[in-house]
């Protein structure tokens, strides 16, 4: 019988390749046997990602701005038009923004936020979405937070704009019935990673991402880990998840289980 979580002979494409979670599903995705296009916008740190994958991946690697249409439409023609098409597409792009109490926001950084985390997510979807629709197959998942499930102090945009995912990701699943294309999304927990130390920092300086006091509140009692993020989208990029559209994955610990 096929193994049904291998990728063989599949395409793909993901944004925020260059950092900690793009690039642990990217090795995974590798792993199982995909074609990999990897984009992101700091170009120094996507080609030390990329030098990292095997041959066999067949690594392109492109410099875009997910924010901007005319990026997004140009690393899309780019991924089919060396690699063929694209049927796994990880929209995981994603900045923390500011940290700082709403009154202390700023207009410039709130609409920031909002660029790359609902407008760069936006217009992934707007653009792989008639290269998957035309190919009668494709697995889209996108990158929330459980930011985008319960409130989160001093990171209220970031916290918005993962609200914004999770409800994009669950109308275009419904867009998507019967084409043979899923949308679903990912939901990580406090990942140990460059990101969460800036919001910890942020909100306490000098406070350290694994203190007590934060993990008494996971039920795992400890941090995740990129790999474990990788592990669940990798899952939902293959036919081992045929049936599953429309959702929204925790990959917490069970942080918001109660
Ligand atoms: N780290 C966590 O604890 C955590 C938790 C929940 C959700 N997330 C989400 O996971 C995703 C990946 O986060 P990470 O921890 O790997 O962060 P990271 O900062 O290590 O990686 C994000 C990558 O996105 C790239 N990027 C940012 N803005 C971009 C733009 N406009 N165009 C193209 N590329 C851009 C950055 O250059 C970086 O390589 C994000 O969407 C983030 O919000 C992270």
């Amino acid at each position: 019988m096929a193994d049904d979580t291998r990728l063989d002979g599949k395409v793909a494409l993901i944004t925020g390749a260059a950092g900690e979670i793009g690039s642990a599903t990217m090795q995974l995705l590798a792993a199982r046997g995909a074609r990999i296009v990897a984009v992101d916008r700091d170009e120094i740190q996507l080609q030390n990602a990329v030098a990292k994958l095997p041959v066999e991946a067949h690594p392109i690697a492109l410099t875009a701005d997910v924010s901007r249409e005319e990026d997004v439409a140009g690393y899309v023609s780019r991924a089919v038009a060396a690699a063929g098409g694209v049927d796994v597409f990880f929209n995981n792009a994603g900045i923390e923004g500011d940290v700082a109490p709403i009154q202390d926001y700023s207009l410039e950084a709130f609409r920031r936020v909002l660029d790359v985390n609902v407008v760069g997510v936006f217009l992934g979807m707007k653009h792989v979405l008639p290269v998957m629709l035309k190919n009668g197959a494709g697995s889209i998942i996108n990158t929330a937070s459980i930011a985008g499930l319960i409130g989160s102090p001093h990171i209220a945009v970031y916290s918005a704009s993962k609200h914004a995912v999770i409800g994009l990701t669950k109308s275009v699943a419904i867009e998507c019935s019967g084409t043979g294309v899923r949308v679903n999304c990912v939901c990580p927990g406090l990942i140990q990673s460059r990101m969460l130390s800036s919001i910890i920092e942020g909100r306490t300086p000098g406070a350290r991402a694994d203190a007590d006091s934060i993990l008494q509140r996971i039920p795992a009692r400890r941090l995740g880990a990129a790999a474990e993020v990788a592990s669940v989208v990798a899952f939902l990029a293959c036919d081992a998840a045929s049936y599953v559209s429309g959702s929204a994955y925790t990959v917490d610990g069970g942080r918001t289980a109660s």
